[in-house]
């Protein structure tokens, strides 16, 4: 269990500690449900990739964990931010990256979000659509990167690929070249390099090399057709962590140093401008919820519920994808596994199960259950289906511990509500 745990986990007269805080006095002191970071473990992952790529510019694909203090810690380890949408802008500027490490994403965006990407200067708006280039120009956007769907299907969930033919990200390559050709009429567009994505949570190297080497044929088809002779490559991001044991993805060293390897083979003239968007790898591993088991339910003679006080309001990813999780008692977390319990939330839908068959010691009334590996696409995901709050988050390290991300509560809901009495 520890693997999929923080790397400054460790487990102390049977208390489960991050950051060399027990889980137990976080939760006291901060109520539960709580979303724990590890810094050391943000710090480690964004190191990996630095020295993988040194001379790449590496962005923090912020959809994963849309938080300003975050941005700041990987901003300070030379990270910028992938955008998609205003409020991620929002965000990223909030943190203070400066735009020329900013590069701005979204496969419909309005005229206003390519304003605000014209504002704030970025490095990269990457075009997605024919009729994005003349919208682009007039925002006043200059610089500008083409989104290319080679047609590769990765392994992954369906819903988290994106390189497919048939994607709604990017464009075929006919298209692409086509957007290159029209960015060149408006006479105020400059088409520096394509964009690739093809997928999340990718365990298995295949499909990114497999995406490395098509460019090859279409750099030369380019160069033949149009003459064009693209000087960046963004290699988005995709690679998966480990959420149960069984999951085996590569080390964040490997996965960058084979895609970048197979670059150069692929990449004829001048060595390319790399640029990296990795979400998930920066921070799913730095964070674990924490959840105070309420019922108990013994539903069947082989089936015995485990509720906790959060669900599919702070991690939707079970209902979304099939997701699995494992699961330890933080305040027991020396005892060995007594049966396979379900975990299921306190929200109003059957489909509400965080983990099947978690083998978990017998548990009481008022134990500390920790979920690992749910810092990325948990929180930014969330809801408050149920009218339920989402958690704080904190960030820990060496016995301290730093609110960064405040708990919601009922009032503020209660804000959006038109038709309260006018309280201030
Ligand atoms: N760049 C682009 C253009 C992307 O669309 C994404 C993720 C990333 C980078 C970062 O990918 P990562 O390194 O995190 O895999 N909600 C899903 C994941 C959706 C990913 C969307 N795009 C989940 O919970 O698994």
């Amino acid at each position: 269990m520890l693997s999929l745990l923080p790397e400054t986990a460790a487990v102390d007269d049977g208390q489960l500690a991050i950051g060399g805080i027990r889980a137990s006095a976080l939760a006291d002191e901060f109520g539960t449900p709580l979303v724990v970071y590890c810094k050391r473990t943000i710090e480690s992952a964004a190191r990996a990739y630095r020295e993988a790529a040194p001379d790449a510019l590496p962005l923090y694909s912020l959809k994963a964990l849309p938080n300003v203090a975050i941005l700041r810690l990987l901003a300070e380890e030379g990270f910028g931010a992938d955008v998609s949408t205003l409020g991620e802008l929002a965000f990223a500027l909030e943190a203070g990256v400066p735009g020329e490490r900013i590069v701005v994403h979204g496969n419909n965006k309005s005229d206003e979000e390519l304003r605000a990407a014209a504002d704030a200067n970025v490095r990269f708006v990457v075009l997605d659509a024919l009729d994005e280039v003349e919208r682009a120009a007039a925002a006043g956007v200059r610089d500008v990167l083409v989104r290319v769907t080679p047609g590769i299907a990765a392994d992954t969930h369906e819903k988290i690929r994106t390189a497919h033919e048939g994607s709604k990200f990017g464009l075929p390559p006919d298209q692409a070249l086509e957007v290159v050709l029209r960015a060149r009429e408006t006479g105020a567009l400059a088409t520096a390099g394509i964009h690739l994505h093809i997928g999340s949570q990718l365990l298995h190297m295949e499909a990114g090399l497999e995406t490395v080497d098509w460019l090859g044929p279409f750099l030369a088809r380019a160069r033949d057709e149009i003459g064009w002779e693209p000087t960046v490559v963004d290699l988005g991001g995709g690679l998966g962590i480990r959420y149960v044991e069984a999951d085996e993805p590569p080390r964040i060293a490997d996965f960058v140093s084979a895609l970048l390897a197979r670059l150069a083979q692929a990449w004829q003239g001048e060595p390319p401008q790399v640029i990296l968007e990795p979400g998930r790898s920066l921070v799913g591993r730095a964070g674990v919820s924490l959840y105070r088991v309420g019922v108990i339910k013994r539903a069947s003679a082989d089936l015995t519920y485990v509720a906790v006080d959060g669900g599919m309001s702070d991690n939707p990813r079970p209902q979304l994808y099939g997701a699995r999780y494992s699961a330890l008692l933080a305040n027991r977390a020396d005892e060995e596994p007594a049966h396979a319990y379900d975990v299921c939330g306190k929200h109003c839908e059957s489909g509400d199960v965080l983990i099947e068959g978690a083998r978990l010691p017998e548990p009481r009334r008022g134990d500390l259950l920790a979920v690992p590996a749910t810092g990325a696409y948990t929180l930014s995901m969330g809801s408050n289906y149920n009218s339920v709050p989402r958690p704080p988050a904190v960030l820990v390290a060496d016995g301290e511990a730093q609110v960064i991300r405040r708990r919601e509560t009922v009032a503020d809901l209660m804000r959006y509500e038109a038709a309260t009495l006018n309280r201030s």
